[in-house]
């Protein structure tokens, strides 16, 4: 009972490992057992009729093994592993030749190696013959030609045998030629090992895969049954590829995303390879199964977002680059448009930025302007002179409001050829109005809050008097008068003038005709030392600057000017 159990739970366990097998790649033909033991069976091999391609490919599935065991055909060959690419590994057995008292003891030595189609790999595979009374031979068919090779060892005792090499000394070695069929080789004695018994009863001999053996000194004395070996295997019997998808279409091998392969000449048949990008059994229909390369990383090169296709697969980049998005290529690119982008809105952004801010310095600018404008207005008298139009109004022909814009006209820009008088405020120039006569503008070159009220009041002067009396050569001695005549009437003693004074005055006013009267200039510039010795004229030197700033000039014109808009 419990020995029963055993083989039940790893029949179940190969079943589970044959479904999971099957839900990836197909190995076998739709209800076709696809595993021996633990050797996969892939078409065009098969263990059961309908289940391989030919006879050729047949396994038999000994299930008296446990685990059960695969042979090659009807043979006695046991099949370790197939591989899709035309490989079949096998163990064959070694062949040997034994004596003992110089009689042999095995009788059947020779070995065959029946591969039908099939051919031993001349790659992979040597032939090999051990024993120091020893030689054999390895027969084959080449097309229909027979061929046969061997080697010799011979060696009188053991110290010259080297682990590792097989040189003839113990071992020796030969190349198998491509393509040979039908294989038998027989081991054989020099001399009955009559003087090497004692350390080499037997001669051995067989086909053994290269990489998978290693020569040891005790091989002399026995060894294994069997070695591993290499078969090559094609689709035989209709020729090459071309020769085959031509002659025998149906027939033909490869299946869906497959192609034909010849293989290495001297090696008849072709073979079968899924396409690139494609994995499973070319031999299957629909067998070769796209590669999900975007499933492994291994697998493609893409440096952002891989997508898979149909045999192949594209790389592609995330929003915003460009590129192949191969890391083998341009890889991804951050687009220029989005630079571009975020560049021109840093600028936008900063113009943006520039712009508010000097309109809002121009605003600030601007109401400040008017608040100088009316601390101007203020401190020019503005206030005095609108009080004093303002009780005057009806006879609006006595005073005018002129703009800075049509006095600059009537004096042609201030121009120096318009100049008639330079006081200590100011200068006085000739203008002519578009529709009245010719006027007098007097432009102050500072503020001071004294002269206020004389500008004020030299407008009521020239009014109080007779038209004729005012012309403009003797307006500034006028002037002059009317000035001390004011300083007299102050109402604090202590700013009213002394009679010296006075009199130096007058005395200084009384000389002026004596002098040219188209040198005006002069006498204002005389009669401003005579008169005004104003502290505040000193001050500021030339009397041209003032506590105003240049910029404020027009300003000043407007008011001095008795001149204002008529809005404000
Ligand atoms: C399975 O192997 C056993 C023992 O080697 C043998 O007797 C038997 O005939 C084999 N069965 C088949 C079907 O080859
Ligand atoms: C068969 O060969 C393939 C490829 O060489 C290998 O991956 C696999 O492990 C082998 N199977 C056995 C049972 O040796
Ligand atoms: C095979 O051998 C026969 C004679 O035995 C010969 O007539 C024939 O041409 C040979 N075929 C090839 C392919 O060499
Ligand atoms: C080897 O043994 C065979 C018989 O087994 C015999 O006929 C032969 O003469 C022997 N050769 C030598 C060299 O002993
Ligand atoms: C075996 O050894 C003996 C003695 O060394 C020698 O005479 C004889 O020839 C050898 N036999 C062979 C077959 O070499
Ligand atoms: C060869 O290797 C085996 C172990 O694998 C060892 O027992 C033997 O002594 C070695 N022979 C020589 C000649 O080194
Ligand atoms: C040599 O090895 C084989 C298989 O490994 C075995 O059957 C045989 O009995 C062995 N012979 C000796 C003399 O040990
Ligand atoms: C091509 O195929 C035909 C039909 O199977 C066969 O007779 C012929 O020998 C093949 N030719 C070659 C070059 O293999
Ligand atoms: C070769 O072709 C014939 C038909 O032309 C076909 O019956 C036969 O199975 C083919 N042989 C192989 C090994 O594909
Ligand atoms: C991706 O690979 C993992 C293992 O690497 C596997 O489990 C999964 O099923 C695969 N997905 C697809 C869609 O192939």
């Amino acid at each position: 009972m419990g020995l029963r159990g055993v083989p039940l739970q790893l029949v179940l366990l190969q079943i589970l490992l044959r479904t999971a097998a099957a839900a990836t790649i197909p190995l076998a033909k739709p209800g076709c057992e696809d595993r021996c033991g633990g050797v996969e069976i892939p078409y065009p091999f098969g263990t059961t009729t309908g289940c391989f391609l030919n006879d050729d490919f047949l396994i038999t599935c000994n299930n008296s093994f446990n685990p059960p065991q695969p042979f090659l055909r009807k043979s006695k060959i046991p099949v370790t592993n197939i591989t899709i690419d035309g490989r079949l590994h096998v163990m064959s057995t070694a062949g040997r030749d034994c004596y003992e008292g110089g009689k042999r003891v095995s009788v059947s030595r020779t070995r065959q190696f029946s591969l039908s189609d099939f051919s031993i790999s001349n790659t992979e595979n040597k032939f090999t013959v051990i024993g120091c009374d020893s030689y054999a031979y390895i027969r084959g068919y080449l097309g229909n030609q027979t061929y046969r090779t061997g080697c010799m060892s011979l060696c009188e005792n053991i110290d010259y045998v080297q682990n590792g090499t097989c040189a003839g000394i113990g071992c020796c070695q030969v190349d198998i030629p491509k393509g040979l069929k039908r294989i038998t080789f027989t081991p054989y004695s020099q001399s009955n090992h009559t003087n090497v018994s004692d350390f080499n009863p037997c001669t051995f001999a067989f086909i053994v895969e290269q990489s998978q053996f290693s020569f040891s000194s005790n091989y002399l004395l026995n060894i294994s049954e069997k070695f591993p070996a290499v078969i090559d295997w094609t689709i035989s019997g209709n020729g090459s590829c071309e020769n085959a998808s031509r002659t025998a279409p149906l027939s033909y091998a490869c299946k869906e995303n497959s192609e034909c392969y010849d293989p290495d000449e001297g090696d008849s048949g072709y073979r079968c390879r899924c396409k690139t990008g494609y994995e499973g059994n070319p031999y299957l229909s629909n067998g070769c199964q796209d590669i999900d390369e975007c499933n492994d990383s291994s697998l493609h090169n893409c440096e952002h977002i891989c997508d898979n296709q149909e045999g192949s697969y594209t790389c592609q980049c995330r929003k915003g680059y460009h590129g192949d998005g191969r890391k083998d290529g341009d890889g991804c690119i951050p687009n220029q448009f989005s630079v571009v982008k975020v560049t021109l809105g840093v600028g936008i952004s900063i113009v943006i930025l520039l712009v508010s801010s000097s309109w809002l310095y121009l605003v600030l600018k601007k109401r400040r302007l008017i608040k100088l404008k009316e601390k101007f207005f203020q401190q020019n008298g503005g206030f005095l002179l609108q009080q004093q139009l303002s009780k005057r109004s009806g006879s609006s022909d006595a005073t005018k409001i002129f703009t800075a814009e049509e006095l600059k006209k009537a004096t042609n820009n201030y121009a120096d050829a318009r100049i008639i008088g330079r006081g200590g405020y100011g200068t006085v120039y000739k203008g002519f109005l578009a529709d009245n006569g010719p006027i007098a503008i007097k432009k102050s070159k500072i503020v001071d809050q004294s002269q206020i009220e004389q500008f004020v009041n030299e407008g009521g002067l020239f009014e109080i008097l007779e038209s004729d009396t005012v012309n403009d050569e003797d307006k500034d001695q006028l002037k002059e008068v009317a000035e001390v005549a004011k300083m007299c009437l102050r109402v604090r003693g202590e700013e009213r003038p002394t009679m010296r004074e006075v009199a130096m005055a007058l005395d200084g006013l009384k000389v002026m005709p004596k002098h040219a009267w188209d040198n005006a200039e002069l006498i204002s510039e005389e009669t401003k030392y005579l008169l005004c010795d104003t502290p505040d004229v000193n001050k500021y030197g030339d009397g041209s600057t003032s506590t105003a700033t240049a910029g404020y000039d027009s300003i000043r014109d407007q008011i001095v000017a008795a001149a204002f808009d008529n809005g404000r």
